[in-house]
């Protein structure tokens, strides 16, 4: 089970190395917790977690080694600032920055060149899913954005249906269920079987059991619910329970 935080653009710094001190007072067996501060905090969020286990990740980097890019991240730098993976894809970095498919794989490629492992969100729309399209919107995301050879043992993929970020609103069971098998089974046919799909999308301390038992729910991706120490505990303690 991967139980990642993501904390987006939150919180200020003070209250971030109060969050980062409690993740770390905590142990979880089974659960790999990974954390996904904004880029500023990194080296700082580095040094507290030496030890603890919990990963540390970028949420977004360039395409490019080096370059001139004012105000993009080189993957290589995020991996200098102790991060080991990246988040990619994700859907405010697709609707807020315009980023494709291609776009995601270009950057998946520079973060493997890097030595990053990739975590890479892919979900369909409120309208897509209205109009019984979110299967193949997801299918294709998924085909599109992962880089040519990627390693198996290097990628997670998160799900994160558009309309259930930030919205309190979660898909169901069987949306959920059926969603993760069909990626799943597209991922055995690219040849990257048992790649872990996590799931994403107003995931709390109280729904967090009922979605990690679902089949082919390998962990879970959280945004608001991680910003509480006692909430993301209370998530990993499911994961822990669900293993
Ligand atoms: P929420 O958990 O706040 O819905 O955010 C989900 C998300 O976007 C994680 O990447």
């Amino acid at each position: 089970m991967i139980i990642a935080a993501n904390w987006k653009m939150n919180p200020p710094l003070a209250d971030a190395g109060q969050l980062v001190s409690a993740y770390t007072q905590t142990n979880f067996d089974g659960v790999q917790r990974v954390l996904f501060p904004p880029h500023p905090y990194l080296v700082h969020m580095a040094m507290r977690l030496e030890g603890s286990g919990i990963l540390l990740g970028g949420q977004d980097c360039h395409q490019s080694a080096a370059g001139a890019f004012t105000g993009d991240v080189a993957a290589g730098m995020l991996r200098e600032c102790g991060a080991s993976m990246v988040l990619l894809g994700h859907s405010e970095r697709r609707a807020g920055h315009g980023e494709s498919d291609e776009l995601v794989a270009a950057k998946a490629s520079a973060a493997l060149e890097a030595g990053l492992s990739t975590m890479i969100c892919i979900g369909e729309s409120l309208d897509e899913r209205e109009r019984g399209r979110a299967e193949e919107v997801v299918s294709r995301q998924l085909d599109k954005s992962l880089p040519d050879g990627v390693p198996a043992d290097r990628l997670v993929i998160a799900y994160e249906p558009v309309w259930a970020i930030g919205t309190g609103k979660v898909a169901s069971e069987t949306e959920i269920g059926a969603m993760h098998q069909s990626v799943s089974r597209q991922l055995a046919e690219l040849g990257l079987g048992g790649v872990p799909i996590l799931y994403g999308g107003s995931v709390k301390p109280d729904n967090a059991a009922s979605i990690l038992a679902i089949d082919d729910v390998g962990g879970a991706l959280v945004g608001g619910a991680s910003l509480k120490a006692d909430d993301f505990a209370a998530i990993c303690a499911a994961a822990e329970l669900a293993v």
